[in-house]
């Protein structure tokens, strides 16, 4: 975790400075705002949206469930599976650090992404689940931001590949395709569905193949073995 650089009481990242995703500049708009609640030395540009980026650090853990349940919530749901997804991540620790990540805008978190270490045929791969923005802030690119950001890290950390179930029309504008034509499957949607997608990095290797199971599946994949 970096350094508390925000006067104001904002959680500074020295880290995301000097990051592929940072451009060095705020975002245009009037001074008074500029000064009444961001620290500009964290705030990064991508596309359209001006915002840090930071690793959750554990005083923003209520904070980040929350805004799960209340992005996840809507007819017939309540959030709960994707917040007990990311409790037990945590209780695991299976979400590098640098991959567990907040958006903040004026201090306030307003959305969340977090890529965790699964297991693929025996090795180790990341599996990015859940994403989320603040319901009154989608639309504005946050959430594109999020996972440009997570992919610019898992790229410098090595990874070779990035996994997500998800919708393709999203995913796909960041490079992700379906996983199944890579011989890569996630036994809960069936073989070859497309929304079980990948992101290939500069490291991937066409042997990393077989089946998937995300960290909290531990139960799963020890009975399938
Ligand atoms: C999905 C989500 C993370 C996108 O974040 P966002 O900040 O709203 O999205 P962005 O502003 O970066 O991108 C907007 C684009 O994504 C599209 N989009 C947004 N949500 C989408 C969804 N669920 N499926 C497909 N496309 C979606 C928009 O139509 C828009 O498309 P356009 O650029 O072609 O106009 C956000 O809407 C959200 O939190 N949804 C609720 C939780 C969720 O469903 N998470 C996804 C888990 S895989």
């Amino acid at each position: 975790m970096g350094q508390n650089s925000d006067p104001r009481g904002g959680h500074g990242d020295k880290d995301v400075v000097g990051h592929p995703g940072w451009s060095g500049r705020g975002p245009a708009g009037p001074p008074f705002r500029q000064f009444a609640g961001r620290c500009w030395s964290n705030v990064q540009t991508y596309g359209n949206v001006s915002l840090t980026v930071r690793a959750t650090g554990a005083t923003d853990k209520q904070a980040v469930l929350a805004l799960i349940g209340e992005a996840f919530s809507g007819p017939g749901r309540d959030g709960q599976v994707e917040v007990d997804i990311v409790s037990k991540t945590w209780t695991l620790a299976a979400g590098p650090k640098d991959l567990d990540l907040v958006a903040v805008d004026y201090n306030v978190i307003v959305a969340h992404a977090l890529a965790s270490v699964g297991n693929l045929e025996g090795r180790e791969a990341l599996g990015l689940a859940p994403l989320c923005v603040k319901p009154s802030r989608q639309g504005e690119g946050i959430g594109s931001a999020l996972v440009t950001e997570l992919l610019s890290r898992a790229e410098v950390a090595g990874w070779p590949l990035v996994l997500v179930l998800g919708d393709t029309r999203y995913y796909r504008r960041f490079g992700f395709e379906p996983a199944g034509p890579l011989g890569i499957h996630y036994r809960p949607v069936g073989r070859d569905n497309p929304h079980f997608q990948v992101r290939r990095l500069a490291r991937f290797d066409p042997s990393l193949c077989g089946e998937f199971t995300y960290c909290w599946e531990g139960e799963r994949r020890s009975s399938a073995t």
